[in-house]
């Protein structure tokens, strides 16, 4: 049989792939892109990381892992054996045969999605595009993204996707922080912009990851990873109105979670907290709701769970005030130590915690903050650093307040509660201390 030029494209980038002889590129190095390269480096492909900031491929060829889910004696292992390199020189694009973007896509100020990191990326890509590459973009992003933007700034200079070159979307779904689902064992969306791109992508990511899951497209993989963070913003939300609701009832929505969820099928539990963080639930449902909109769509769930959200941090300072005036005392003057500020547990992401927003309130009321985050050092805001006190040297400086906004791990509360200091807790944190012993403790 003599192969046409498509097929043998196609059955090159197969072989390399399968004899992992492909040199994969990865480019925008942090909390999706390091783990992903380090994973494709141990099953044995030479593998370049690309970033714009020097110093995370500086950190990357000196063995240094930035990454908490990235053990540094893997990354140094890799480094060392040749296998990962990092560079900020994006002319080495062109010696790669797999491309993988995972550079943020955050919002515009309006909520809008900022695609710029996106097309800052794929232009480099389409610089030096040629046949027989596989392009995939990873970063979370509106369905119509890879077939809409990428795909023709990869056409531009004549070479067709699924012919010449190949493009595909594979959504991230790392859960960082998350001792039991990784990299390599959670399950992979792969949807091609074509049947040819959908089989390249997903052997590449057969080589690194338990189980792959192909889709029929391109826009299928993209609303596949929006429906799953959406249906956690939309049951965030309804669970923080719950609690909300609770609190007027006086029920304590921690027991009736706790209750619930012992239902074997058709429940599952939902924590009510201090409000989203990270980089992906508090944004992603708008990178949806803005495309919705440009088919004459409005997205209630997501504006309403959005709102819901949004606002809990004022709710938390409410509970601030209503514990001090236990006291008779105000906001105004009194020394507040945050417990945690991190978005999540056991993480050192600051973005979008609302941990900054509960500070921001309480400063404008005229509080005084201090905060402890073994996680998190140094915490810059409006203009200063402040720096993490270990807990129990804050406790020791009796705080008028502590609010527990994320509860990591290292956190030993019982001096706080010991000392009787006034604890707003947003996370269940002190679950054993209920009851009239515990006067101090506030929930949400
Ligand atoms: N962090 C998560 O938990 C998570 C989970 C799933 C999906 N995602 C998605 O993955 C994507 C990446 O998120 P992240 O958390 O890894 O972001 P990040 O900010 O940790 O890392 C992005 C990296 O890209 C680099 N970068 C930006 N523009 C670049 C360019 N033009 N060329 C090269 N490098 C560039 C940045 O310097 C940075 O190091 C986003 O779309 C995010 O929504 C994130």
């Amino acid at each position: 049989m003599i192969e046409t030029p498509i097929t043998s494209l196609h059955t090159r980038l197969l072989d390399r792939i399968r004899s992992r002889e492909a040199r994969v590129g990865v480019i925008g190095l942090g909390y999706v892109g390091l783990p992903l390269a380090v994973e494709f480096s141990k099953q044995g492909f030479p593998v370049t990381g690309f970033d714009i900031d020097e110093t995370k491929a500086r950190s990357i060829n000196s063995g240094r892992s930035y990454i908490p889910d990235v053990p540094e004696r893997e990354l140094a292992d890799v480094v060392g054996r040749g296998k990962l390199c990092a560079t900020a020189d994006m002319s080495q694009l062109a010696d790669m045969d797999v491309i993988d973007i995972a550079v943020p896509t955050p919002l515009r100020k309006t909520k809008d999605p900022d695609l710029s990191y996106v097309v800052q990326a794929v232009e480099a890509c389409a610089a030096t595009l040629r046949r027989g590459q596989l392009v995939i973009l990873e970063s979370t992003t509106y369905p119509g993204t890879t077939d809409e933007v990428v795909q023709p700034m990869l056409e531009e200079k004549g070479l067709k996707a699924d012919v010449d070159f190949f493009l595909a979307f594979s959504p991230e779904r790392v859960d960082p922080g998350n001792p039991q689902f990784n990299t390599r064992n959670i399950p992979k969306i792969v949807g091609g912009c074509g049947p040819a791109s959908t089989e390249v992508a997903a052997a590449l990511y057969e080589s690194a990851v338990e189980h792959v899951v192909r889709v029929s497209s391109t826009r299928v993989a993209e609303m596949v990873k929006l429906l799953e963070n959406t249906f956690r913003a939309v049951n965030i939300g309804l669970v923080n109105e719950i609690a909300l609701m609770a609190h007027r009832m006086d029920i304590d929505v921690w027991e009736v979670i706790d209750a619930a969820k012992t239902k074997p099928f058709g429940f599952m539990p939902f924590y009510p907290g201090p409000g989203l963080g990270g980089h992906c639930i508090p944004i992603d449902p708008f990178y949806l709701s803005w495309k919705a909109r440009q088919s004459g769509f409005e997205c209630r769930f997501i504006e309403l769970a959005g709102a819901i959200n949004s606002s809990m941090p004022e709710y938390v300072v409410e509970r601030v005030a209503e514990a001090l005036n236990t006291e008779r005392k105000a906001i105004n003057g009194s020394s507040i130590l945050l417990v945690g500020v991190a978005y999540k547990k056991d993480v050192n992401d600051m973005r979008e915690s609302p941990a900054l927003d509960i500070l921001e309130l309480l400063t404008r009321r005229g509080a005084k903050i201090s905060y402890s985050d073994p996680w998190v050092p140094q915490l810059k805001y409006d203009k200063q650093t402040l720096t993490s006190i270990d807990l129990a040297a804050a406790v020791n400086l009796k705080p008028d307040c502590a609010v527990i906004c994320t509860d990591h791990s290292a956190f030993d509360y019982q001096a706080l509660v010991d000392r009787g200091t006034l604890i707003v807790d947003t996370r269940n944190a002190l679950k054993a201390c209920r009851g009239s012993r515990y006067p101090n403790i506030f929930r949400l």
